[in-house]
């Protein structure tokens, strides 16, 4: 598949004031290495504040990384966003601070066609409002008028007004109803097929990542920690985070038993500092002498990448917990 972005060894940091507690230094995005495909979903799945937001703020050029490089096309990103600014996209969870109050749906499809250079008339607003499955009338009203699923549509709408190259898509599904996700991923998965952009798809939930992405990444603590197929890493997931992530899950979704289970420890939110694996404290697995020694590169393993000392086995079988089965096979 051929490359649309390549990110190398992405950093940035973000310095906290907090006016009661001390000055600390976050890591929102730590050596981060990844690859989008054209024309392709890369999910980006992990907990609040694992840095996801970061990403892909950087990627749609509001945020400067402090490291690293990210070439589009070849061409390094800034490069490639001067040229094509309008060409990239992001799409956030809540459609009110994205979608202006005081425009008409119509002004707003308008203003985001005239500014790709796409303008032909109302009948252009009708045609984008129809792919995004919304009804004509619609294009008189205005946001507040609109359900969630409405204005994220508008939103959605508004985006590939411009065709774009590629999106962000920050948890654009997470505040709708379960029916409604559904459909908005449908409706994303669709437009993609017939427009071609690739797509960064942020998330905290796995399940829903892993149904509209090509190749999940899962961060943890702004380092990927594992990237690779969506069915592997959903149904044999070998980072014990991202096993952890699909355990808080609810089992309906798999209609049947869940994979390997790991608790790890409650989180305080504070980023590991020194030398070891960014989940040190919180792992069941962390081995004295390995695990707190270095930090574990992503390196390919069981037909993925892993960033970890102590991979679970991908051939686990299902609903082994850490008590069961699976406890053997972890402390091997
Ligand atoms: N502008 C900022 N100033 C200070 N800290 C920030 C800023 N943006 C993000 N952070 C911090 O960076 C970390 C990652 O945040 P974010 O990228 O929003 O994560 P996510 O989207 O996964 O929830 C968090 O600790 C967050 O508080
Ligand atoms: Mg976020």
């Amino acid at each position: 598949m051929e490359e649309f972005i390549l990110i190398r060894n992405l950093r940035k940091t973000f310095v906290k004031s907090g006016l009661l507690g001390p000055r600390r230094v976050v890591r929102a995005v730590d050596s981060v290495t990844l690859t989008i495909h054209k024309g392709e979903t890369l999910g980006l799945v992990g907990e609040s504040g694992s840095g996801k937001t970061t990403l892909g703020r950087i990627l749609a050029g509001l945020e400067e990384p402090d490291e690293g490089e990210v070439l589009v096309e070849g061409t390094p990103l800034k490069e490639y966003l001067r040229r094509n600014r309008v060409k990239v996209q992001l799409i956030f969870q809540n459609p009110d601070t994205a979608l202006n109050p005081r425009q008409r749906v119509h002004d707003i499809i308008k203003e985001a066609l005239e500014a790709a250079g796409e303008w032909g008339g109302s009948g252009d607003v009708y045609e984008i409002l129809e792919e995004v499955g919304l009804p004509k009338d619609i294009a008189h009203r205005y946001p507040h008028e609109l359900s969630g699923g409405q204005k994220q549509r508008v939103a959605i709408a508004r985006a590939i007004a411009v065709k774009p190259r590629f999106i962000v898509a920050d948890e654009i599904v997470s505040a709708l109803d379960a029916t409604i996700k559904a459909r908005i991923l449908r409706l994303m998965k669709r437009l993609q097929g017939e427009y071609g952009f690739a797509m960064l798809f942020i998330s905290h939930d796995l399940p829903i990542t892993a149904s509209i992405s090509h190749n999940v990444a899962v961060m943890y603590s702004g380092r990927i920690v594992e990237y690779g197929k969506p069915k592997d890493v959903l149904n044999a997931p070998m980072h014990p985070y991202t096993a952890h992530l699909i355990a808080s899950v609810p089992s309906l979704y798999y209609g049947g038993s869940r994979p390997a289970r790991i608790e790890l420890k409650e989180w305080d939110g504070e980023q590991l500092s020194g030398p070891g694996c960014p989940l040190l404290r919180r792992c069941p697995l962390a081995l004295e002498g390995v695990c707190d020694k270095s930090a574990p590169e992503l390196r390919p393993v069981g037909g993925r990448l892993v960033a970890c000392h102590r991979p679970l086995p991908p051939g686990l079988p299902r609903g082994a917990g850490v008590g069961g089965v699976g406890a053997q096979v972890l402390s091997r």
